[in-house]
């Protein structure tokens, strides 16, 4: 067994962020297992594939996401601040990014909310999963537990897993509190305890976000059933020499 690689965004390094660009060309690399990605609300309640709360960094559109129909999202351009190789990219749906991934690799979906900032984004977003048919194929991942709990009331069937970016604290009592089956982590917290702990707790382990072959390599060294999350799956593959 070799630790799976996962595009974190997409080939985020070598295609702009969350666009089906940069999703296409981490699936077309045999040794992607998968692709992470973030979603949010339109204001008319569409999951959309975007990091930031607001719009300026990755398109050409200005404030939040949460205040845009999916039409206004659709009409800005979502790649042309990468390069202009990339104008004219859209903000994908969630079911575009699905479509494109069935079959090819597991979805590692981010929902990014906190506080009450996107009610109904669990449901809507378990809604496309299951249009899609790919229930088996995806996990949720989020900061906000919170969510993670109502992810897994909705829909049992569906993986869930806990983001931290820091030591995980009571990691017994959340998991057990969420019934999630992954803990994701910022790479430098994972260390040999940490490791064991969570194969006592059954629970699986993703990693992120590690663009360094040596660093890889040494997180890589803890467990083959670590996950890699990368901006650099090429980085990644001669990590792990695959
Ligand atoms: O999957 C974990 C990682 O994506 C969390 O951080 O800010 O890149 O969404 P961020
Ligand atoms: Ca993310």
């Amino acid at each position: 067994m070799t630790n799976e690689i996962i595009a974190h965004r997409g080939w985020s390094a070598e295609a702009p962020e969350n666009t089906l660009a940069a999703f296409r060309k981490a699936l077309d690399a045999p040794y992607v297992a998968g692709l992470e990605l973030d979603v949010q609300l339109s204001k008319d309640g569409v999951p959309v594939v975007i990091h930031d709360f607001t719009l300026q960094r990755t398109t050409n559109g200005t404030g939040f996401v949460k205040d845009k129909t999916l039409a206004e999202l659709k009409a800005l351009d979502a790649g042309i601040w990468f390069g202009e190789a990339f104008r004219g990219e859209p903000i994908p749906t969630l079911a575009e990014a699905l479509a494109l991934a069935k079959g090819r690799g597991t979805v590692n979906i981010e929902l990014k909310t906190a506080g009450h900032m996107y009610p109904g984004l669990a449901e809507a977003a378990v809604k496309v999963i299951r249009e899609a048919g790919m229930e088996k194929d995806v996990y949720f991942t989020s900061f906000d537990h919170l969510v993670m709990l109502e992810a897994k009331s909705i829909a049992p069937d569906i993986r869930t897993g806990l983001l931290v970016g820091g030591r995980p604290i009571a990691m017994k009592y959340q998991f057990e509190a969420t019934g999630a089956d992954v803990l994701s982590i910022a790479y430098p917290y994972i260390t040999p305890e940490l490791v064991k702990e969570t194969k006592e707790l059954g629970i699986g382990l993703f990693a992120w976000t590690i663009d360094d072959v040596e660093r890889i390599r040494a997180v890589a060294a803890l467990d083959s059933s670590i996950a890699i999350c990368t901006n650099r799956p090429d980085r990644a593959r001669e990590a792990l020499g695959v």
